[in-house]
């Protein structure tokens, strides 16, 4: 998608589609006025008439239009100022989905100039340029007539001359589409093609392409590695696990500011404690932390953030074949802790324990892990809420705050004494499982016995990363969730915040 900004008026504006936002009330500023006029004051009397779309992500389509240089114009709602970064975020998306319904459209995008409480400028200009790449690609992968048809063109029109920030902004909201979308097309593969050696393929690929240092390891190189845990889930499957370490060198020598840990599951059916049908259909959905892991470090690179990052994902599959590992299994995991195997459905946190191990090898500074971990924190939150779990609120506070800048629900879970007790092992020092209540926490409890005090922040995301069905403003399946989050994150770790 061709993506452009520019000052044109909004009247003489070439496109297929016009896409406008609207406060409410209307701010009747002169670009707006000037459009009212050539349309012969048709919007002025619908806003008389109290028919204006005002309300957030409400729309209104207007079609065969003439006095534009576009025959078709869609007006989306913001809502009442000040407008919340999803809000924003909603209402655009929720406008280009609902006209990616053609291919090759050229879209604008109309800047209103900025009201007091309204989202600045720029922040318009990125939030329109995700939107329009996220909103107009679909699911349907394999299907013969697509649903959404990625946009040809996004034109977003300023009423003044762009600024650098705007401009910053545009490449900023490009940039951030394609990794949303990367993550969304990784989650949304089927899970025959996206195997742990065809992810490591494609972040492979990737990384070539992007100047990223990166380092796979195959199976004999995980035992060499003492990553008896990760494997331990490998063995019941056909497909050979992987490790992959990504780095981006944006602050030059030093240790890395921030591991990114993703959970690649690329398939979950449960192991031996198998799931039921149900249970197990979406689970090609389980390597979503590994792909937000590997969204996040392909906009990093892209943007230059002068941070050292690296992103490590464990890729396995978790099947119940002849050797699989088994109920009562003991695990010795690459930092010494022993795992008694009491579900071999909690895996997540058995591929994670070494990888996070790591992570506290590789001497980083701090660890953000992400992971569909939990059935019980979809439970604790609903599907649309990741949870984050913590040994160190501070940067726990970082990346809650990071959230809530770019619009991503994320809600904290205690991590009380009490629930250690939890996993506590008979046989080895730990196990697997700590029993159906408090489930999402026991998990996090789990993880941090691997990070050796490290500050790090876990955030289970079985919820959101995956969409059973679409709504206005989303696309069924993989959502990209928390590519936005991380990426803030690292932008504000370059720019010294730590607030
Ligand atoms: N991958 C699942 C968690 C999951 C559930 C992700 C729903 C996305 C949507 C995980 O490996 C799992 O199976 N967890 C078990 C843990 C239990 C056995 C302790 C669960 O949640 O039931
Ligand atoms: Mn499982
Ligand atoms: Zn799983």
């Amino acid at each position: 998608m061709d993506v452009a900004l520019g000052r044109t008026a909004w009247t003489q504006t070439a496109a297929d589609w016009l896409v406008l936002p609207l406060t409410d009330p209307v701010d009747w500023s002169p670009p707006l006025k000037q459009l009212d006029q050539a349309l012969g004051g048709g919007l002025a009397r619908l806003d008389a008439a109290g028919d204006l779309p005002i309300k957030p992500a409400a729309t209104l389509a207007l079609r065969g239009l003439s006095g534009l240089a576009a025959p078709r114009l869609l007006l989306v709602g913001l809502g009442p100022t000040p407008v919340k970064p999803q809000t924003l975020d909603r209402a655009w998306t929720t406008a280009f989905r609902a006209i990616a319904d053609k291919p090759n459209l050229r879209v604008a995008a109309l800047i209103p100039p900025r009201i007091a409480g309204g989202p600045t400028t720029a922040e318009s200009v990125q939030a329109a340029t995700v939107a329009a790449m996220v909103g107009s690609s679909g699911q349907d992968l394999f299907k013969a007539e697509k649903s959404k048809h990625p946009f040809a063109g996004l034109a977003v029109v300023l009423a003044d001359a762009p600024t650098a920030a705007e401009e910053a902004a545009l490449v900023r909201g490009r940039v951030l589409g394609e990794a949303v979308n990367l993550t969304r097309e990784l989650v949304n593969r089927p899970p025959a093609e996206i195997t742990p050696a065809g992810f490591a393929l494609r972040a492979e690929r990737l990384a070539r392409e992007l100047g990223l240092a990166c380092e796979i390891w195959d199976q004999p190189r995980l035992v060499q590695e003492r990553m008896q845990s990760l494997l331990a889930v490998a063995k019941g499957s056909s497909e050979p696990p992987r490790l992959v370490k990504l780095e981006h060198r944006g602050a030059g020598a030093g240790p890395a500011q921030i591991a990114l840990v993703g959970k690649g599951v690329t398939f979950d059916s449960g192991g031996l404690s198998i799931k039921p049908t149900d249970g197990m259909l979406t689970m090609k959905c389980d390597m979503a932390g590994a792909a937000t892991v590997l969204g996040a470090m392909s906009a990093i690179a892209q943007l230059k953030l002068p941070v050292n990052v690296i992103g490590l994902m464990g890729l396995v599959e978790n099947m119940p074949g002849g050797s699989a590992f088994k109920l009562g299994d003991i695990l010795t995991a690459r930092n010494g802790v022993t795992i008694e195997v009491l579900n071999t459905d909690a895996e997540g946190r058995l591929v994670l324990a070494d990888v996070l191990s790591y992570a506290v090898d590789l001497g980083v500074e701090r660890i953000v892990d992400l992971a569909t971990l939990t059935g019980a924190c979809v439970v604790a939150l609903g599907e649309d809420v990741a949870g984050a779990m913590t040994n160190d609120q501070p940067l726990c506070d970082r990346v809650l705050s990071a959230a809530a800048a770019v619009g991503e629900d994320l809600w904290q879970l205690p991590m009380f004494d009490l629930y250690d007790e939890l996993i506590k092992g008979d046989v080895g020092d730990i196990k697997n499982t700590g029993g159906r209540w408090g489930g999402a926490i026991s998990a996090g409890k789990f993880l941090q016995r691997f990070v050796a005090g490290k500050p790090w922040v876990h955030l289970d995301i079985a919820g959101p990363a995956f969409a059973s069905s679409s709504k206005p403003h989303r696309e069924g399946g993989g959502t990209g969730a928390y590519v936005r989050t991380l990426v803030e994150l690292v932008t504000r770790m370059s720019a010294g915040r730590t607030e």
